[in-house]
């Protein structure tokens, strides 16, 4: 069968008459630490084998052409008029205009892309765009970026027209993801430990609840700001500087009432969830992946109670994977409010934990969830 990445590569040929240089660049998964990357906390993402597939080449025009496989779209624009536009759109003109911010010369150039990975299934294929776009741009016009940099760029492309006030995780992962390694993420320095994903008996299978909440990117907006009071508050009365020098959540207590409920649960959840996440880390380390797996379950609780970017729907489908004796640990994943939960599963188990899941949320919701298998990829990369 004819790959996706082929596909791509002919659909270049037949709409521009020029031969492309070809890009994947993935998705991702995170294992645990939530809604902490924007909260100086550790964050442990993996790329995977499902992303975009982009062919580029340079046109010598001074004007730009994307073309969209899934939503059969095209757009173009001179290069001397990128704005704002909405949809993908953003995210694209977004990656050209920060270079261009940067002072650095794009040319007119043609761009082909389609994707093997759901989007708005928290799986983040908006960086997987924007980081296809950049590593390509990069390549073509000699930009001299590292890889590093350009997460950094794409975060600020999503910043941007987008107007999605994400942490680095994302953007990291997409760039600097390693295969079979989950990346132990210091949201602080920004320096990455790569970990052997080494899971024993046990595999992660993704449900991917295909509910997506339209206002989601301004609630993640509003946890940011939370957020933000939250700290500032801390600060204000106390001499930690961030979050991660508050070791237990019961310090917290002082700042309560100055916080007000909401405030002061969104700082309980973000201070629990850094500490989960390191000894995530150090669990993964020595292998003991249920104890690990019932860190994930508690990070569920948290976002669904505390930090509130869970649904109905990605409750019901942790609650479920729960009462199943082959998985050890399931949560909600990425920015929330919809998208995808992610499970430890005893691998001997999987056929018929996804089989009850799809049940019995057919049964609640009315709704077919998707089963995702996926394997754990490096991150953005040339393919010919
Ligand atoms: C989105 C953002 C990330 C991160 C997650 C939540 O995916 O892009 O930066 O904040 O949500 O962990």
């Amino acid at each position: 069968m004819e790959s996706l990445a082929e596909k791509i590569k002919e659909l270049f040929i037949k709409k521009f008459k020029n031969t492309p240089s070809v890009y994947f660049s993935p998705g991702r998964i995170n294992l645990i630490g939530e809604h902490i990357d924007y909260n100086d906390g550790f964050v442990m993402p993996c790329a995977i084998n499902k992303g975009m597939y982009f062919a580029i080449a340079e046109n010598g025009t001074d004007t730009i052409h994307f073309y969209s496989r899934d939503y059969d779209e095209k757009y173009e624009t001179p290069l001397n008029k990128i704005g704002a536009d909405e949809g993908w759109k953003n995210y694209v003109l977004g990656v050209v205009d920060e270079f261009q911010k940067a002072g650095k010369e794009i040319k007119g150039f043609d761009c082909v892309f389609g994707a093997n990975l759901p989007s708005g299934a928290g799986l983040s294929s908006s960086a997987a765009l924007e980081g296809g776009l950049a590593f390509g741009l990069n390549e073509t016009f000699n930009l001299g970026y590292t890889r590093k940099e350009l997460a950094f760029l794409c975060q600020r492309a999503e910043h941007g027209f987008p107007g999605v006030k994400c942490g680095i995780m994302d953007q990291y992962a997409n760039m600097m993801g390693e295969e079979n390694h989950a990346i132990y993420l210091d949201c602080m320095s920004f320096e990455g430990v790569p970990i052997p994903l080494e899971l024993g008996d046990y595999s992660i299978v993704l449900i991917n609840s295909r509910v997506h909440h339209a206002l989601a990117s301004s609630a993640y907006n509003t946890r940011r700001n939370e957020s933000e009071t939250g700290l500032q508050i801390i600060r204000k009365n106390s001499n930690y500087k961030s979050y991660r020098d508050i070791k237990s959540a019961a310090s917290l207590k002082k700042f309560e009432i100055e916080m007000g409920t909401y405030v002061f649960k969104r700082a309980t959840f973000i201070v629990e969830e850094i500490q989960r996440t390191i000894l995530a880390s150090k669990l993964l380390k020595q292998k003991k992946i249920k104890a690990f797996g019932e860190l994930m379950f508690q990070s569920h609780e948290g976002q669904s109670n505390l930090y509130k970017v869970s649904c109905a729907e990605l409750d019901f489908l942790v609650k479920i994977a729960k009462s199943n004796p082959d998985v050890v640990g399931a949560r909600m994943m990425g920015g929330g409010f919809g998208g995808c939960t992610i499970n430890l599963v005893k691998s001997s188990g999987i056929a018929a934990f996804i089989e009850n899941s799809l049940t019995e949320y057919k049964k609640e919701f009315q709704i077919s969830a998707e089963p995702l298998r996926v394997t754990v990829s490096n991150g953005t990369m040339r393919l010919g």
